[in-house]
C-alpha cells in the first residue's frame, strides 16, 4: 500500500471521518484530516482577534500560525503554534467560523501545500472537501460520501452534546451552502470518484464497501 493515495470527500455528517480512520486503520496507512487544518487556523484567528468579516484580514495573516498535524489514525493531533488544538477545534465558535476562513484563497493555498507535503510520498488516506479535485487529483482511490440531510444531522446530534437535530439540519444546511458555492475549491464530486450514499449503512459496512473499491482500483 506505499504510495497510495485515497481521497475521501463529501459534506459534514456524510461518516467521512469515522470511515477514513476505519480504512486507514485496516490498511495501515496514515490518516490527515485536512478540515482540521482549516478548523485550528481558524481557532487562532479568533484567539488574535482576527475581523472574520473581513477576507482581507484573514489573508493578511493566513502565513502566520504555525500549524503541526498528526497522521496515526488511533491519534490524530492537531497543534498550533505547539499547544495542542484538537480539543477547541471542536467547539461550536469555531464550526460557525470556520466556512468564512476556508473560503479565503490565501488560507487554502498554504494549507494545501503543507497537505501535499504531508501526503508526500502517499500511504494515506486523506479527508477533506477537495481532496480529490485539487489537493490531489492523481489519487488512486476517490471516494465522495453523501448521506441524506436528516441522517447527517441525527448523525452530529448524537457526536455533540449540547444541540438538536433542528439546530444542527439548520447550521450544517448554512455550511454546506457556503462550503459549496465559494469561489476557490468548493466542495465537488471529481469525475472519476466513486459515490457511496451511506444513509442506510452503518459505519462497518462503509469501511466495508471503501475497502472493496480500493481493492478493485489501486
Ligand atoms: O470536515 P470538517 O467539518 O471538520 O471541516 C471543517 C470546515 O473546513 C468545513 O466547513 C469546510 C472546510 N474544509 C474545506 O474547505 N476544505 C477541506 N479540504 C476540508 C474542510
Amino acid at each position: 500500500m506505499t504510495g497510495l493515495v485515497v481521497a475521501m470527500d463529501g459534506p459534514s455528517g456524510s461518516g467521512k471521518s469515522s470511515a477514513s480512520r476505519g480504512v486507514a486503520r485496516a490498511l495501515g496507512l496514515r490518516y490527515l484530516d485536512t478540515g482540521a487544518m482549516y478548523r485550528a487556523i481558524t481557532w487562532w484567528m479568533l484567539q488574535q482577534g482576527v475581523d472574520l468579516a473581513d477576507p482581507g484580514a484573514i489573508a493578511a495573516r493566513a502565513l502566520d500560525p504555525v500549524l503541526t498535524l498528526g497522521t496515526d489514525p488511533d491519534a490524530p493531533a492537531v497543534a498550533v503554534d505547539g499547544a495542542d488544538a484538537a480539543g477547541p477545534i471542536r467547539t461550536a465558535e469555531v464550526t460557525a467560523a470556520v466556512s468564512a476562513v476556508s473560503a479565503v484563497p490565501e488560507v487554502r493555498r498554504r494549507l494545501v501545500a503543507q497537505q501535499r507535503e504531508i501526503i508526500g510520498t502517499g500511504g494515506i488516506v486523506v479527508e477533506g472537501r477537495d481532496i480529490g479535485t485539487v489537493v490531489a487529483p492523481d489519487a488512486a482511490v476517490k471516494i465522495y460520501l453523501t448521506a441524506s440531510a436528516d441522517a447527517r444531522a441525527l448523525r452530529r446530534t448524537a457526536e455533540l452534546n449540547d444541540t438538536t437535530v433542528e439546530a444542527q439540519r439548520t447550521a450544517m444546511a448554512r455550511r454546506d451552502t457556503l462550503d459549496s458555492t465559494r469561489a476557490t475549491a468548493p466542495l465537488a464530486k471529481a469525475d472519476d470518484a466513486v459515490e457511496l450514499d451511506t444513509t442506510a449503512l452503518n459505519l462497518e459496512e462503509v469501511i466495508a464497501e471503501i475497502l472493496r473499491v480500493i481493492k478493485e482500483k489501486a
